[in-house]
């Protein structure tokens, strides 16, 4: 714990630095994107369902339920699975979770025995080292490429005797960027080969927390397609603002032979972690809500807003497809050198050696367009600081 600590996040380590300028030159002055906290607020249709329950509560609805959920949430996402997929999920496939940071948790130590591998692409969400660490596993990262997509062969490379999964996550935190479906299509074939060759089953983790914040009408793949043995962990933090309720759910492939071992693994890994069940009255919420989501245009807007801006200002930026942030290289090779000075322009942004990428630096942009605005001339006069002729 206290090496854990020794390496505190950056993110939070940002943040709480802004908090201080905060407090020293007002919050309207401080142009704050350290953290991925959604600012829209969750649908009004969210809203009338929570007065409707307090105003006529039903019986018995703070009491325990089952480790895996409510049977009619359950139902109502394995419907939504099944009507995205084509796959014949059902309830017994869908688990309600504490947030998708408690699905991971979960999902490991249901597969995770001490020293195992879990592959992680990088770029990467830092406290994946910790949520595989937290059941004995090890993180192997394996560098995308330079656009940010999947590096397979390197992929390839890193899988050996050790490996019992690949954790993936699009679209992608820090990058925003979107796996295309080819690229899941080959990694499906790879996951089969290797899985093979090594005579054991490789798990595809799919962390799916911004799977509805894509833009450019981009369809997302579904890797449920592409691979069997394929677990997708999400929430509703990002889609519908819930960041705050924690709640998520896992869902296992109904084509994943070993489902039924698999499953009870988790919830029993659910029960004895001590999350319990997930939050009950979320669960009863968000049933209804698995066709909403916030209004993705706000967040896509503002991505043009920003790509836009921050290129015309010679930053070197792959334009992100999805989630809520850009990931742009450094201007200089020192990212944190960097990032102290946008702090002097009051922007507070994340460097990227906290993403297992120094030379670039993180912005989460779900704030208020106009912090975006007016962060904009900050970022333009670093910029022109360094310029180097190109526009
Ligand atoms: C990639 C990724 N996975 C998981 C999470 C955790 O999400 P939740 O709030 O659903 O636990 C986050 C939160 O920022 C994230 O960025």
């Amino acid at each position: 714990m206290k090496s854990s600590l020794n390496g505190a996040s950056w993110v939070r380590q940002m943040f709480e630095e802004g908090e201080v300028m905060k407090r020293v030159y007002g919050e309207e002055n401080v142009f704050d994107f350290s953290l991925g906290n959604p600012n829209l607020e969750p649908p009004e249709s969210l809203k009338k369902a929570l007065k409707a329950l307090a105003d006529r509560p039903i019986p018995g609805m703070h009491r325990y339920m089952q480790n895996s959920g409510y049977s009619e949430t359950r139902k109502a996402i394995a419907e939504y699975l099944k009507e995205e997929s084509g796959l014949s999920f059902e309830e017994k496939h869908v688990v309600m979770t504490v947030g998708a940071a408690g699905g991971l948790n979960i999902v490991l130590k249901a597969i995770l025995d001490e020293g195992d591998e879990v592959i992680v692409p990088s770029p990467y969400f830092m406290e994946f080292r910790f949520y595989i660490e937290n059941s004995g596993g090890r993180m192997r990262l394996v560098d995308t490429r330079e656009d940010f997509s999947l590096n397979l062969s390197e992929i390839e490379k890193a899988i050996g005797v050790k490996t019992k999964a690949i954790l993936i996550n699009s679209p992608n935190n820090p990058t925003g960027a979107v796996y295309d479906q080819g690229s899941l299509e080959k990694l499906g074939e790879l996951l089969k080969k290797k899985s093979q060759e090594l005579g054991k089953t490789l798990y595809l983790i799919t962390d799916e927390a911004y799977r509805r914040i894509v833009f450019d009408q981009i369809r997302l793949p579904i890797a449920f397609h592409h691979y069997p043995h394929t677990i997708r962990v999400t929430s509703h933090s990002k889609d519908l603002s819930l960041a705050g309720e924690r709640i998520g759910y896992i869902a296992v492939s109904p084509l994943c032979e070993e489902a039924d071992e698999l499953i009870s693994a988790i919830i029993f890994a659910l029960r004895t972690l001590g999350f319990v069940n997930a939050p009950a009255l979320m669960q009863r919420l968000v049933a209804p809500l698995q066709r909403n989501s916030v209004n993705i245009g706000e967040y896509e807007e503002k991505r043009n807003l920003f790509y836009s801006a921050l290129t015309s200002f010679g930053y070197d930026v792959v334009k992100p497809q999805g989630a809520f942030y850009l990931f742009p290289k450094a201007l200089i090779e020192d990212d944190l050198a960097f990032v102290k000075e946008l702090q002097l322009k009051r922007i507070l942004t994340v460097p990227g050696r906290g993403f297992g990428k120094p030379g670039y630096f993180r912005i989460a942009y779900a704030v208020d367009k106009k912090v975006i605005e007016a962060a904009l001339p900050g970022f333009r006069e670093v910029a022109e600081k360094h310029s180097t002729g190109k526009k």
